[in-house]
């Protein structure tokens, strides 16, 4: 689950409704910030964690009480423009708060059920690896590859996001686990080599929480 903390505010003069504002917060890592070396380095964490998502959250936030304000006063123009940052930020806390749990020091395998419906679907984990090495390595720019359900067919699949797009909502694909190719997931340590840095992330896959993500999709 996301992390967000809950502020009531009190009854304004001539509101029939009390408004319930709800900010995003900075999740805390489910290990420490070396937990996941030598695959990805202390320094690589700490920074992505505390400093980019610290950002998205932030900016969401931000975005988000204009957004209230604009709502308040039913200003159309304000809400539309203000939809980019939303996306971006709120994306980004979104895509990051699943990564941080999709990720262990600990090995892991995924559960029955999840591996009929990958053996269903890909043939094998290997082949899945593949298709996600391909989708991770091939997106231009910065962006995300994601092993995503679709709940109508029941069939996984593989797709690419383009920047902090957030799977569910952008293509209503249930994500299960995500791979965060911006080069500040891995350049300090990978330099230009993105195809290694996908292949050294599947030995720290938390199969258990993708899993439970499966299962409860
Ligand atoms: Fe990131």
């Amino acid at each position: 689950m996301l992390s967000f903390s809950r502020q009531v505010l009190p009854k304004a003069r001539n509101m029939a409704l009390t408004t319930v504002r709800t900010k995003a917060t900075l999740p805390e890592l489910p290990y420490d910030y070396a937990a996941l070396e030598p695959i990805v380095c202390r320094e690589i964490m700490e920074i992505h964690h505390s400093k980019h998502h610290q950002a998205y959250v932030t900016n969401y936030n931000a975005a988000k009480e204009q957004l209230d304000e604009a709502v308040a006063k039913g200003d159309t123009n304000k809400i539309i423009q203000l939809q980019p940052a939303l996306r971006f930020n709120g994306g980004g806390h979104i895509n990051h708060s699943i990564f941080w749990k999709n990720l262990s020091p600990e090995k892991t395998t995924p559960s029955d059920a999840l591996k009929q419906a990958i053996v269903k679907d890909f043939k094998s984990i290997d082949n899945l690896k593949a298709e996600l090495k391909t989708a991770a390595v091939g997106v231009q720019g910065s962006g995300w590859a994601w092993l995503g359900l679709n709940k109508k067919t029941g069939i996984l699949q593989v797709v690419q996001c383009a920047n902090q797009d957030p799977l569910q909502a952008t293509t209503g694909l249930v994500p299960l686990f995500g791979i965060d190719v911006w080069e500040h997931a891995y350049y300090l340590q990978y330099k230009n080599l993105r195809p290694n840095y996908v292949d050294a992330i599947f030995d720290i896959v938390n199969w258990k929480d993708v899993s439970e993500r499966f299962s409860s999709a």
